[in-house]
């Protein structure tokens, strides 16, 4: 007779509602992977009344947590309610009673995965996330699988949809940055306060994530460099893109001889580089790996169907391995504790765009401010004069980050001078 695992599931929103409609649409596929059939025994929502995006018998629903967790024949918990709070507190209490758990959850699993790893661990049971990142992109189990015969060299990925959206938007429709997050929102890419997007947070949890993997080291949020897109101007797109370069939101790891560097900013990327053609809301993360070279990994970095799958694929790995009567599986417990290179230790070419009075002499003067610092120039263009005015974009050469950060501090001091309208790290090659 066939075996049926029960899971409980936290939450129906977007993501429960696409793991409800795989399981349905894919049961066959699931069940012959898996080697057991699973059903959904109850879900926790916090409305009752709410009308669903999926058929689902009323009788699984429930407001009360604890009857899902603490219920026997449950033996797989998903967490898909999100925020850290709650959620943590559901995943350690699942972890005790000795249920796997599946999440989705970046936020809980950046600020707390070490911490409900090693609960994991000692319970003889794991969590798997790969939803958390990339949605509905493979990037976990390469990370902790598949390449796991290299060391990791740099990784560079666009892992934020809602971002990709506007910079695309901004790009390719000309729009200016409050039309098109507008527009992201208007189509479900952006949340109606989207800050944790703009300001580069939700990109920094991800990094967090993929950085301990790749790296094998415990990361914090705090050891993170993190910019986001507010302020970027449709100029800058256009400049960018006159000087071959497309502007993108990236998360970057490597590993220097003094540790690891880690930022989330927006990045000028040469038209020809992989990330440079990852549009609208997809993600993508390339990497470098010392055995394998340069991977890729690419495909849409959210939504219900994408990201279930994720949680689904997830759900088969747990099912074998109760099969198989696996305890803990493959887990990340191996992490040594690596250096931070602070970001100001960094090397890096540089874009600025400045306002200046148009007169005689101001380029002189920024030339002088930098060689000052050594700092040299790739390329210095004036863009527009007008009323007396001058719009100046300059691209230095690669140059420490403390020398550029000197030389600007020069500059801003220049009478001539009147604004720093934007300022961007650019990747040469
Ligand atoms: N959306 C995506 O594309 C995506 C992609 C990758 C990862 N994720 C992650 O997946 C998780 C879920 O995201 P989502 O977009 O599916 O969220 P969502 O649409 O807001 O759904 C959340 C669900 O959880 C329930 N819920 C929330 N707080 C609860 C509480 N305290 N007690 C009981 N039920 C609660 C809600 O109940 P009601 O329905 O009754 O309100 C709702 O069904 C988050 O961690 C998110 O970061 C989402």
């Amino acid at each position: 007779m066939e075996r049926i695992i029960k899971v409980g599931l936290l939450g129906l929103g977007t993501v429960g509602s696409g793991v409800l409609r795989i399981l349905e649409i894919n049961s066959e596929e699931v069940t012959r992977r898996a080697g057991a059939k699973a059903e959904i025994k109850k879900i926790l929502v916090r409305d009752l009344e709410k009308k669903r995006s999926v058929p689902v018998d009323a009788k699984l629903l429930t407001t009360d947590p604890w009857e899902v967790i603490r219920d026997p024949e449950i033996e797989v918990i998903i967490e898909l309610i999100g925020g850290t709070v709650a959620a943590r507190s559901y995943v350690e209490e699942s972890l005790r009673a000795k249920k796997y758990v599946i999440t989705a959850n970046k936020d809980m699993m950046a600020l707390a995965g070490g911490e409900l790893l090693s609960l994991a661990k000692e319970a003889g049971r794991n969590i798997y996330y790969e939803a958390s990142v990339g949605g509905g992109i493979p990037l976990i189990r390469p990370l902790k699988h598949s390449l796991g015969a290299n060391k990791i060299i740099s990784l560079m990925g666009i892992i934020n949809g809602t971002t990709n959206y506007i910079l695309t938007r901004m790009s390719l429709e000309k729009m200016d940055f409050q039309t098109a997050l507008q527009e992201a929102q208007e189509k479900g890419f952006a949340e109606q306060d989207p800050s944790s997007d703009l300001d580069g947070k939700d990109a920094a949890y991800k990094l967090c994530i993929l950085a301990g993997l790749a790296f094998n080291s415990p990361i914090r949020y705090n050891d993170i460099h993190v910019e986001g897109i507010r302020g970027i101007g449709q100029r800058d797109i256009f400049y960018a893109e006159e000087l071959g370069f497309i502007l993108k939101l990236l998360a970057i790891g490597d590993e220097l001889e003094g540790g690891l560097a880690l930022r989330v900013h927006p990045t000028l990327i040469p038209s020809t580089h992989p990330l440079a053609g990852v549009l609208d809301e997809n993600n993508a993360l390339y990497l470098v790996g010392n055995a394998v070279g340069e991977v890729m990994f690419y495909g849409p970095g959210a939504g219900s169907m994408p990201t279930g799958s994720s949680v689904v694929a997830d759900l088969i790995d747990v099912i074998r391995n109760i099969n198989h009567q696996v305890e803990n599986g493959i887990m990340e417990m191996d992490f040594r504790e690596k250096k931070i290179v602070p970001v100001e230790m960094l090397s890096s070419a540089f874009y600025l765009r400045l306002q200046a009075h148009d007169q005689p002499g101001v380029f002189a003067g920024l030339a002088n401010a930098f060689a000052d610092e050594a700092v040299s120039l790739d390329r210095i263009i004036q863009k527009r004069s007008e009323a007396g005015r001058a719009e100046i974009v300059l691209v230095t050469h690669v140059v420490e980050e403390r020398s550029f950060n000197r030389a600007l501090e020069k500059i801003k001091e220049f009478p001539a001078i009147e604004k720093i309208n934007s300022l961007f790290r650019v990747i040469e090659s």
